[in-house]
């Protein structure tokens, strides 16, 4: 298919040097494929060196008779060149764009794709909650290793040696080159850093102590060897046994509902004396009775008692000055109770589908 219009080109072809540019151009233009190459035509031709300019430029040299004819003949190739870039270069425009808006065609009716959001752990968000009842008490959060030493899982703690949870069957302990056997253990409980802190800080205290404990237990719907507690300690002058019934009481109503009851049932540990076992009125079934409070109506929540003065001697705290209480509790027996978790072993799992609820 030829470029230049049939009579048009006759014409043009009627001088050799119209008709040899005419060739060119059928061979160029008809080649160039896209913007940039039809840009390279132009200047090939009608650029400052471009072929076409040249002509006209030599017209100025030439004979007046010629100069009309040869002139006419390069103005007609001129003015068709440049209107005949123009459509080609608005075409393949308008080609280009076409392409470029399939390449990136975007189908906006299509549905987002959904980013699963991670959230907290079920566990982390109830030790968050039971911090910030306490930090709004006045308490701090203080921390201790997990990796702990029999003095203050223990002996600190005023439990003696021979006492059952020492046992093999109940602790597990760590082999460490050159120290004693059975010197260093898995924490039991988070009791110790109730020591720890009060080693290394005067009274008045008051911190909980959130962290993990490790006991020999098989696991079961209701025990797993690795658990959570929360530890909770204050001394100062004057604290009585009142203060930890009130402070408990608090603590179980902003946990469990305003309407909860608690009671104290005497209990026996070690570093405490009085000690209690704590329930709470049963947030399922409001006290009546039923499959989460085994019908009792009540649910333990946690250990607690006035601290023995024993244990003020081990951190040189005054005991004819200072009383105190402690407590702990664990964290996964409460997110059992307050959801109504069948077994502790979900929490481990971690089956989106059950985390994903809480
Ligand atoms: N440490 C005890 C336990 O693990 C709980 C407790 C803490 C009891 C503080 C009294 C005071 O069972």
């Amino acid at each position: 298919m030829s470029v230049v219009p049939e009579d048009l080109r006759g014409e043009l072809e009627a001088d050799p040097r119209t008709g040899e540019i005419v060739a060119r151009l059928e061979e160029e233009l008809g080649a160039a494929g896209d913007s940039a190459a039809l840009e390279r035509v132009r200047v090939s031709f009608l650029g400052r060196k471009g072929r076409v300019t040249a002509l006209l430029q030599g017209l100025r040299d030439l004979p007046p008779q010629e100069r009309r004819e040869l002139g006419r003949l390069a103005n007609l190739l001129k003015s068709f060149l440049e209107k005949e870039l123009a459509r080609r270069a608005e075409q393949l425009r308008d080609r280009e764009m076409e392409e470029e808006l399939r390449r990136e065609r975007l189908d906006i009716t299509l549905p987002g794709r959904h980013i699963p959001l991670g959230s907290r752990h079920l566990l982390s968000s109830i030790i968050e909650e039971i911090e910030d009842i306490f930090l709004g008490l006045g308490y701090q959060v203080a921390e201790g290793p997990e990796v702990e030493l029999d003095y203050y899982n223990f002996e600190a703690l005023n439990t003696p040696e021979w006492h059952p949870s020492k046992s093999l069957q109940d602790t597990f302990y760590v082999e460490v080159p050159g120290a004693d056997y059975r010197d260093v253990l898995l924490r039991t409980h988070t009791s110790p850093v109730q020591v720890r802190v009060m080693e290394s800080t005067p009274p008045p205290v008051y911190v909980i102590a959130p962290g993990k404990a490790y006991r020999h237990d098989v696991p079961d719907a209701t025990h797993s060897p690795m658990f959570h507690q929360v530890e909770g300690l204050a001394v100062d002058e004057g604290i009585s046994m009142a203060d930890l019934k009130g402070t408990l009481e608090t603590f179980a109503r902003r946990m469990f509902g305003e309407d909860r009851q608690v009671r104290f049932r005497p209990h026996f540990f070690p570093f405490t004396e009085p000690s209690a076992e704590v329930d709470v009125s049963c947030n399922m079934c409001g006290g009546g009775g039923c499959r989460v409070c085994k019908g009792t109506g009540w649910l333990e929540i946690l250990g607690a008692g006035m601290v023995d003065p024993n244990v003020f001697g081990y951190v040189g705290y005054d005991p004819e000055r200072y009383t105190g209480f402690a407590f702990g509790m664990g964290v996964e027996r409460i997110a059992l109770l307050k959801y109504g978790v069948p077994d502790i072993r979900l929490f481990f799992d971690n089956h989106l589908g059950l985390l994903e609820q809480y």
